[in-house]
This record gives C-alpha cells, sequence and structure tokens, in this order.
C-alpha cells in the first residue's frame, strides 16, 4: 500500500517537474507540489528501505567531497567560432552550401545561454554521470551538484532513449534567480557574484553539494555526444523534439529557420527581445540542421565548422580614468591598466581595463583624467575604445612610461622595432620570476599541482625560490613553514615536485617561457633537434645572424623546423646562448629533471605525409588519442575526405565520410588497420 503511494507520489512530481521545466505550462500551484513533495519525504522518512537513489527526494545527498575526480568525455565537446558582424554569419553560410554544393540549407538558431556547458550521461534512462566542459577532453565530475537541479530529470521520461546519453546543455542562472540570491548574500554580509555566469560557475564548483542545492540553477539541453545509429535522427530539430518528450528542457526561443536571411530575421528579432528574457544571453547560435551533412563538414581545431555564435555588439558606457598603473608580466613587459571609476557595463561592474601598450596610449590620446569610453564583449576583457575630448579637464595629465620597473626598480628598456617596453632584470625581477614560475609547474608545462600562485609568492617573498631550479631543492620542512601549509599537504607538494622531474622534451622546452614558445612550437622544437644539447648548438651557430639585415640570412638552422619564421627563432637563439639561462638549465638537470630519447624526427615517422579522416567511434581508442597517435608518427589529421586524402578510418556508425571516401576511391580501414600502419598489431 504505502509503496504503491510512494510510487504514485514519485510519478505526480516527475510529471509536475516534467510540466514546470520542459513545457513551461505547470498544471499545480507551488503550494501544492511542496505538498506532494512533504508527504513523499515523510513516507520516505517512515519506510526507509523503501527509498531509491532516483527518488525525487534523493536529488541532494552524500558528503561534501575533497576534490572533483576527473572525467574523459567520450566524444570531445566542441566550442564555437563567434561571428560579430553580418558579413561574417553570410561568409558563413556560403561556406557550408559551397561545401555541400547546395543552394540553402535550414538553420536552428538557439539563444546562446550565458551558463556553463555540461555533460549529463544517461545510462539505460538514468542519470549516471555529469561533468563540466574542462578543456574539452576531459572534465570534472560534478554529478552530486547537478542532481541538485530540479531542471535535470535523474530519470528519462518515455522511450526510445539510447542504452548510453550523453546529454549536452548549459546550466544557467536566471536574472531573477541571480538578483534575489546576490540581494540574501548582501544581507547576510557576504561576497556577491558580478553576474549570472559566475554565479552559476560558483555554484556548481561547490564541494558541498546542499550548497549547490540552494543555489537557483536551471538547465537547457542543445546537444548530444555521439548516437549509435539506430538512434540518430535525421536533423538538430528532430533531436531536440526527442529530448523534449524524454523530459529534457529545451529553450523554448529556439526556432527552425531558413538561410541566411532567417539566421538574419531572428537575429534581429532576439536582440529586441533580449531585456525581457528570463535568462542572459550572449548572442545567437545557428547550427546546420542536417546531421549528415554536419559529418561532411567536420570540425577544425575545437570548433564545428556546421555552427557558429552570432555575439550580440558589445556594450559600451562613459567612465573616467583615474590613473594608470604599469603591471610586469612573465617576460618583462610592462602593461598599462587604466584604473576607472566603477561602472556597470556588459553585466559587471569594471573598474579596470587594459591599455595593452605605449602604442596603444598614444592612437587613443588619452590622459589621466579623461572621460573615456569603455567596451566590454562577452568574457573579454573590458578595453577603453576612445576619450570624450571635449570633457577633458584642465589638469588632465599625461601618461608616461615609467623609467624603471614599477616592481623591481630596474630600468625599462624599449627594444628597438617593438612596441613593448621591458623590465631589463628578467628573474631578478620579483614580478617576472612569479610569472615564470608560475608558467613553469602549469599543468601543461611541467604540472607541479599544489604549488599555486599564493605559495610561490611566498616562497619568492622568503628567498627559497630565486630561479626555477630552486623548486626542485625545496624540503617539506621548508614548506609546511610557510602560512597556510599544513605537513600533509607540505608532503603532496613535495611529492609533485618529484613526480614533475619525469617529463618530455617538449614540455620541458614549454616550461622554459621563451618568448613566442608555445606548446606547439616546443613540440616542433624536439622533434626537429630531438635532443636539448642539439638545440643548444643551433642556437649558438645562429645567434650571430639575429639581426641580420634580410630575414632570408637570419637563424637558417633553427628556421629549418617547419613553421618557426625569423622572430620566434630569434628569441630562440638569444634564449639558448644567454648564460643566465644556461646555467638554470643545468641546474634542472642536475636536480634530475630528464625526459626520454625523442625518437620522432618531424616529417619522419611510418606515416609521415599521409593524411588521415576520422569516422565513427573506435572501439579501443578516442578521437583524440587516434589523432595524437597519428600525429606522432608523422601523420596529418584532416576533418573531411578529398581526393588528397590516403585513409578514412571508420569506427562503428560512421558518416557520410564513409560513403565518400567509397565515392572518391579512398582507402578505408578500421582501428585494426591503423594500428597496424602503426607498427603495432591489434
Ligand atoms: S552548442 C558544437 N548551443 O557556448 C557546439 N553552445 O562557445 C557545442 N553555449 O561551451 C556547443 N548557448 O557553453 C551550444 N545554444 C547553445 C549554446 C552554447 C551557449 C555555450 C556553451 C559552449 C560555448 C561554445
Amino acid at each position: 500500500m504505502t509503496a504503491r503511494r510512494i510510487q504514485a507520489l514519485r510519478e505526480a512530481i516527475e510529471h509536475h517537474n516534467y510540466r514546470y521545466y520542459v513545457l513551461d505550462d505547470p498544471e499545480i500551484s507551488d503550494a501544492e507540489y511542496d505538498r506532494l513533495f512533504r508527504e513523499l519525504q515523510q513516507l520516505e522518512q517512515e519506510h526507509p528501505e523503501l527509498v531509491t537513489p532516483d527518488s525525487p527526494t534523493q536529488r541532494v545527498g552524500g558528503a561534501p567531497r575533497a576534490e572533483f575526480a576527473s572525467v574523459r568525455h567520450a566524444t570531445p565537446m566542441l566550442s564555437l567560432n563567434n561571428c560579430f558582424s553580418d558579413g561574417e554569419l553570410r561568409d558563413f553560410d556560403r561556406r557550408i552550401r559551397e561545401t555541400l554544393g547546395v543552394e540553402a540549407v535550414d538553420y536552428v538558431a538557439e539563444p546562446k545561454l550565458d551558463g556553463l556547458a555540461v555533460s549529463l550521461v544517461y545510462e539505460r534512462g538514468r542519470l549516471i554521470r555529469a561533468a563540466t566542459r574542462g578543456d574539452g577532453s576531459e572534465g570534472e565530475d560534478i554529478t552530486a551538484n547537478i542532481r541538485t537541479l530540479r531542471a535535470v530529470p535523474l530519470k528519462l521520461r518515455g522511450s526510445g532513449w539510447p542504452a548510453l546519453l550523453d546529454v549536452r546543455g548549459e546550466v544557467y542562472m536566471s536574472k531573477a534567480g541571480f538578483a534575489r540570491m546576490n540581494a540574501e548574500a548582501a544581507a547576510r554580509g557576504e561576497k556577491t557574484f558580478v553576474n549570472p555566469r559566475n554565479a552559476a560557475a560558483g555554484s556548481l564548483r561547490q564541494l558541498d553539494p546542499r550548497i549547490t542545492a540552494q543555489r537557483p540553477l536551471s538547465f537547457y539541453a542543445y546537444a548530444s555526444g555521439a548516437l549509435p545509429r539506430s538512434a540518430q535522427p535525421q536533423t538538430h530539430w528532430e533531436l531536440l523534439q526527442r529530448f523534449r518528450d524524454w523530459g529534457l528542457p529545451v529553450c523554448a526561443q529556439i526556432e527552425r529557420v531558413r538561410g541566411l536571411e532567417g539566421c538574419l530575421r531572428y537575429y534581429a528579432k532576439l536582440e529586441r527581445q533580449r531585456p525581457q528574457l528570463p535568462f542572459e544571453i550572449d548572442g545567437v547560435v545557428y547550427k546546420l540542421d542536417r546531421l549528415d551533412w554536419r559529418e561532411e563538414l567536420g570540425s577544425v581545431a575545437r570548433a564545428p565548422r556546421w555552427a557558429v555564435a552570432h555575439k550580440f555588439p558589445a556594450q559600451e558606457v562613459e567612465t573616467r580614468l583615474l590613473d594608470v598603473e604599469f603591471q610586469v608580466g612573465r617576460t618583462g613587459t610592462l602593461t598599462p591598466v587604466a584604473r576607472l571609476e566603477p561602472v556597470f557595463v556588459g553585466g559587471v561592474t569594471v573598474s579596470n581595463a587594459t591599455l595593452h601598450n605605449m602604442d596603444e596610449i598614444a592612437r587613443l590620446g588619452v590622459k589621466i583624467g579623461d572621460t573615456v569610453i569603455v567596451r566590454r564583449a562577452g568574457d573579454v576583457i573590458p578595453e577603453i575604445v576612445k576619450v570624450v575630448e571635449s570633457r577633458r579637464p584642465r589638469d588632465a595629465r599625461a601618461i608616461q612610461l615609467p623609467k624603471q620597473c614599477p616592481v623591481c626598480g630596474s630600468t625599462v628598456v624599449q627594444i628597438e622595432g617593438e612596441v613593448a617596453a621591458r623590465c631589463s632584470a628578467g628573474l631578478t625581477c620579483r614580478a617576472q620570476l612569479h610569472g615564470a614560475l608560475m608558467h613553469f609547474v602549469s599543468r601543461r608545462a611541467m604540472d607541479i599541482e599544489g604549488l599555486g600562485d599564493k605559495l610561490l609568492a611566498q616562497l619568492i617573498d622568503t628567498g627559497l625560490v630565486k630561479s626555477p631550479a630552486d623548486i626542485y631543492a625545496l624540503r617539506a620542512e621548508q614548506l609546511a613553514g610557510l602560512e597556510r601549509m599544513a605537513e600533509k599537504s607540505a608532503a603532496n607538494v613535495i611529492e609533485a615536485i618529484e613526480r614533475s622531474k619525469a617529463t618530455t622534451l617538449e614540455r620541458f622546452l614549454y616550461a622554459l617561457g621563451i618568448r613566442d614558445v608555445g606548446e606547439t612550437t616546443a613540440r616542433d622544437l624536439a622533434r626537429h633537434f630531438r635532443s636539448l644539447e642539439a638545440l643548444i648548438e643551433a642556437a649558438r651557430a645562429d645567434l650571430p645572424t639575429v639581426h641580420a639585415a634580410k630575414d632570408k640570412d637570419r637563424c637558417p638552422r633553427l628556421r629549418a623546423v617547419p613553421d618557426i619564421g625569423p622572430v620566434v627563432a630569434a628569441h630562440v637563439a638569444q634564449f639558448f646562448t644567454e648564460p643566465h639561462n644556461l646555467a638554470v638549465i643545468r641546474a634542472l638537470h642536475k636536480a634530475g629533471v630528464h625526459w626520454p630519447e625523442v625518437t620522432q624526427a618531424a616529417g619522419a615517422g611510418p606515416l609521415a605525409g599521409k593524411t588521415f579522416v576520422l569516422t565513427g567511434t573506435l572501439p579501443s581508442m578516442s578521437r583524440d588519442e587516434a589523432q595524437s597517435r597519428i600525429e606522432a608518427a608523422g601523420g596529418k589529421v584532416s576533418g573531411s575526405v578529398s581526393k588528397k586524402t590516403d585513409y578514412v578510418v571508420a569506427g562503428e556508425s560512421p558518416g557520410s565520410k564513409l560513403a565518400k571516401a567509397e565515392k572518391l576511391g579512398v582507402a578505408v580501414i578500421d582501428e585494426a588497420g591503423l594500428l597496424r600502419l602503426l607498427g603495432r598489431t591489434a
């Protein structure tokens, strides 16, 4: 009897959630809903043996976590390219039609919600995992927090969903919820959030799901991970319809539109509605409706060719420039930062803006005391667009580049032909040392976990660390003596330092923080020279040519590396001939930093010169993994099939790329075939 009543209550509550969140058409009042909910809670309390994990009462559960586990997305979570004008949108539409060879296409136009992308994994209709986007390949497990959102069904409705469904969508906070939450926080004397997006992010990042449960978060679904062929609809529009049937909320403002004209009409309409919408948006997303066409178009880097975000124009306001301060970055560059009279623009209060460099200040003709126009677009750093000269006060002061570094007092130099002014002190300047160390320990460099901003600042201030090499001489007792450092965490940091000693040449080169040497250049250098000694040797040989009059005479040995131009080559040559840098490198070596021999020279390897296209799900490798293994073997991975493609690697439920390969007579192989080419049998 009780079991039946419990079941009936659960179904009723799920039904009303669906009416409220998905159909936006509730049948009962909030008070009635609460009554049902309390009755269920009461019965479950009396009969704990009847409680199930997907009961609506079980949204908040479990103890606070120590940290979030990391989760690998089965299909990467892509981001979107932006366009800022009708012209750019026209180009986007034209490229699509030309690639497909069709006259006109349908798009689905959606509000670009200003929240956070998440992935919700349903197994046999039950929510088993929720994760943040993270870097697109790997995010954080926020299942316990997501379960507290009533808009997210714990169980899917209806039928027809695949055994494994990866729903992608946005967690956001309504404007009203945000205002209420901030008012309550202010009344309690707590810190308030700058905008709904940050509030949503902060709420999801709580280690204690009970806190998340109190935050007014909501969710809209707008995409899915890979679907098995049997569950694949023909269009995005149909997918969204299925989402609704399955109880997943889909934004009501989404429309299907025809061609460029339809997109532009939708954009104008949404821009008009924007102030009245209950949530913040920063533009429109257009997505090609036909899913088989999407396959054909593929993706470049981390963004699909079949979708684009059309951003609303940046918002602009007037304020006053109170002062300019100069910040010193990790390569010593002095960046002028404007201190502004705080103004509210684009949903946040702005009190600082970057002025980039002295050239920019000259271009703007700005002086301290001026009234200026400040622009802020999306997540972009606020900028000063222009000066209102008519309102310049008499005592307006010119902005001057300091002659001494504001941090260490050393001479500031301006290198000929360069815009940037730099502190000349190198790592003896505290600001440069701090920036260089932050970069050195960062995840994609030496990856020393636990050695954060504040701890590094203390290590610098106490004189324990004067160069990256000093990190490897640290002992646990020294760390434990610092502020907010328990013995356990000190031991963890020492362990992370120890672990980081085993690295790769490309990470090491990237970690050194050479100007203009990002991850890609570091990898190119590592593959080309294959040893640090060979690289240093080339740098030494090239140094005399760094200032050669003609570009083509500069740094011939370094420029033999594909994609390295004269400027980067000059920086590399200078870096590896500077005695201080060589001393740091030697010290790191002596401390035990090491890497395996680089066996793969660029352009060599079993797959050199071969182009691959991946389609469908491979049995044992993720797409990312397949791509990096092909690249590591010297091959290239492209997003679309053409006559130049050497192999199409097809997995389960391949898309139209397979058909295209067959049409063009391109070789099609499976994972086992790929592994054989890679020189390993499956
Ligand atoms: S689709 C393959 N649709 O924008 C495209 N994203 O720049 C995957 N976003 O990380 C995203 N509203 O946080 C999509 N209607 C919408 C969106 C949307 C907001 C965000 C999302 C994503 C970012 C991409």
